[in-house]
């Protein structure tokens, strides 16, 4: 029988993510622990309104779906704390902090004091929220490399679908010049409903009865979430130090449908693209609505789906296609970090 690596997860945020991560385990743990030699254990789980419960010996995923299912809470479960997420980060014994809650792209808080501590109290790090990943990279990962420590954040751009990967890990050895791509479901989903003739305004709608977009979509139509999605490609895979500043942005709110549909009419599409490329020395970035002939790989991508195309020197371009968003999708980024985390630290 192989060796048992147990990890023990603290998560703060137990919204779509935290939820898509516990049905990962309460579906699949027994698998993990059969096929990797995994056994992980969720100990605590931190909101901001719905309970904190902490059990050292680990809580049952589905115990905690069905609370939320039934209830909408978790307070009523056993193991409940008094404790903000940096108790838990101080107190619970664990290994791993995977903070999952909700994104601040103007400060990046609280989640990046959340990864701070965490790291300064010796727990690997995993996160989906683009917060600190765009704001703060440089000093995370200065941090977990002064203490040795984990910090994974595939999730951060394409949810579940391995961009980031793609990027560092499969392409390694390859050069990036350049990589364009549709890295807003919500945008491209209000796009796709105005190309079959939908007023930008019902598309929204639409998009928001769907729970693609939020209450104030603000973030994503203008496209603030994009550019921080391009910061972090440029910074993550072209070594930049690039601010969401520096990101020249435009969102989809100045399309009109008779825009759309002329493109149309001549097999072009319009999408909001995030574009990353090496001009001279420097890396640049940009997100803006553009009209792309039918034959681009990006043309075809239509409805929530997020997909990117990488142009590398030795391959040509290379396009990812898939789930931008979802909860059981960012779980699976989760869960592909912590994989990736045992087999760098566990061999
Ligand atoms: N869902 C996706 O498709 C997706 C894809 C990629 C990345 N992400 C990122 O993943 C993160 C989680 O997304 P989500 O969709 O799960 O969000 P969500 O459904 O809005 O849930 C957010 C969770 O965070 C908790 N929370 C917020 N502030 C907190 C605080 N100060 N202390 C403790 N808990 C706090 C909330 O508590 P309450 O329950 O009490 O409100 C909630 O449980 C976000 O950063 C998001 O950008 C999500």
């Amino acid at each position: 029988m192989a060796e048992t690596t147990t990890y023990r997860l603290i998560l703060v945020g137990f919204g779509s993510a935290g939820q898509g991560l516990a049905q990962i385990l309460r579906d699949r743990g027994g698998w993990l622990l059969r096929r990797y030699g995994v056994d992980v254990q969720i100990v605590a789980v931190c909101t901001r309104n719905r309970g904190t419960v902490y059990n050292p010996d680990g809580l049952d995923p589905a115990a905690l779906l069905d609370a939320v299912a039934q209830d909408g809470h978790l307070l009523n479960l056993p193991g409940q704390r008094d404790w903000t997420p940096e108790d838990a980060i101080d107190q619970a014994d664990a290994d791993v902090l995977v903070e999952l809650s909700t994104t601040d792209l103007a400060t990046g808080e609280p989640a990046t004091s959340f990864i701070r501590l965490a790291l300064a109290n010796s727990l690997h790090v995993i996160t989906a929220n683009k917060g600190p990943i765009a704001l703060h990279l440089t000093d995370i990962r200065r941090l977990a490399a002064e203490a040795q420590l984990y910090r994974g954040y595939e999730g951060t751009v394409m949810s579940g679908t391995p961009a980031l990967r793609m990027g560092w890990s499969n392409l390694a050895g390859c050069e990036l010049s350049e990589m364009r791509g549709i890295v807003n479901g919500t945008t491209n989903y209000i796009l796709t409903q105005m190309e079959q003739g939908m007023s930008y305004a019902d598309a929204l709608a639409e998009a928001q009865r769907l729970g693609y977009a939020e209450a104030d979509p603000t973030g994503d139509v203008e496209g603030f979430d994009a550019a921080a999605k391009a910061v972090i490609l440029a910074n993550v895979l072209m070594n930049a130090r690039l601010d969401l500043s520096d990101v020249e942005r435009m969102g989809i709110t100045t399309l009109t449908r008779d825009t759309i549909e002329a493109a149309r009419a001549s097999g072009d599409r319009w999408k909001l693209i995030a574009r990353v490329w090496r001009e001279g020395g420097a890396v640049r970035a940009s997100v803006q609505p553009t009209r792309l002939p039918a034959t681009h790989p990006l043309a075809s991508v239509s409805g929530a789906t997020n997909a990117i195309t990488f142009t590398t020197d030795m391959l040509g371009d290379v396009t990812l296609i898939g789930p931008g968003a979802g909860g059981l999708a960012t779980g699976f980024a989760v869960l592909s970090d912590l994989l990736e985390m045992h087999m760098l630290w566990a061999r």
